[in-house]
């Protein structure tokens, strides 16, 4: 049941094998394989400093690995950086999140991917389109702001983690990793992020999600993957596990 398979299917839309990085004398990775299914959520689990967020970082363009290969949507080398990345379909939700506090809602929205509107040789950025289809995106996702006109340094934690998840699946990705989205939010919160979660889902979009919620990955999660000091540990179908098999799978005593 725990093995960690050594086939990668062929029809997987994000894969790595033999992932390996260090940090100066620490290894964060080594040898890892992965991989995640079409239309899946698929889940990592593991101790603080399993090497979670490293893999993330990796199969997302961030950090380059020092040895391994990554495939993402049928294509070898995919990507050089997380701009190449979100080109080609890869939205990331980070542990730590990349909001800009000095921009308002909307211009965090559309960071990087501005609406622009030509005028014969020029071009301006469309500003009350960027707004209205800011507001369109969170009313999509029931997330309530004050206004998109708001200053995101004002916001609370859990109202900034659903502005970066919107922004994630805003994109029409074809995946989307998140990193621990709902470690800083609140019941009701968190209850918003799964729903956005099995909507995504419904709507073939393939997950990853990293998570130290074992209850949380067993109510969204298809297959889930584990990893220990630095390595791939286990990989099971999710309704085939218990809370206490997960547990006993991230601490090693089975
Ligand atoms: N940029 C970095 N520089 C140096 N060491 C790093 C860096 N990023 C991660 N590490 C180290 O690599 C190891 C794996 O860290 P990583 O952040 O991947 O763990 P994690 O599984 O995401 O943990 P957590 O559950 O706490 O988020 C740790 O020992 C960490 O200290
Ligand atoms: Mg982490």
């Amino acid at each position: 049941m725990t093995a960690v398979p050594h086939a990668i299917p062929g029809d997987a839309v994000l894969s790595c094998q033999g992932l390996g990085k260090t940090f100066g004398a620490v290894r964060a990775l080594h040898d890892v394989s992965f991989f995640a299914r079409p239309g899946e959520v698929t889940a990592l689990i593991g101790d603080n400093g399993a090497g979670k967020s490293t893999l993330v970082r990796c199969l997302v363009g961030v950090h380059q690995p020092d040895e391994g290969a990554i495939r993402f949507n049928g294509r070898d080398k995919p990507y050089a950086d997380p701009d190449g990345a979100r080109k080609a379909g890869i939205e990331t939700v980070h542990q730590n999140l990349a909001l800009v506090d000095e921009l308002t809602v909307a211009q965090n929205l559309f960071l990087n991917r501005e609406i622009v509107r030509r005028v014969g040789p020029f071009r301006f950025l469309d500003r009350r389109a960027m707004r209205r289809e800011a507001a369109r995106m969170l009313s999509h996702l029931s997330i309530n702001v004050p206004s998109v006109d708001q200053r995101v340094r004002r916001l609370s934690g859990g109202q900034r983690q659903a502005i970066s998840i919107c922004r994630a699946v805003g994109a029409g990705a074809k995946l989307v990793v998140m990193d621990e989205p709902t470690a800083a939010l609140g019941v009701q919160e968190t209850g918003n992020v799964e729903t956005l979660i099995r909507r995504l889902k419904a709507e073939h979009v393939s997950v990853v999600l990293v998570s130290h919620n074992f209850d949380q990955v067993r109510r969204l999660a298809d297959q889930v993957w584990v990893m220990r000091a630095g390595r791939m540990a286990a990989s099971v179908r999710a309704a085939e596990v218990s809370g206490n098999d997960l547990v006993a799978l991230v601490t090693g005593t089975r």
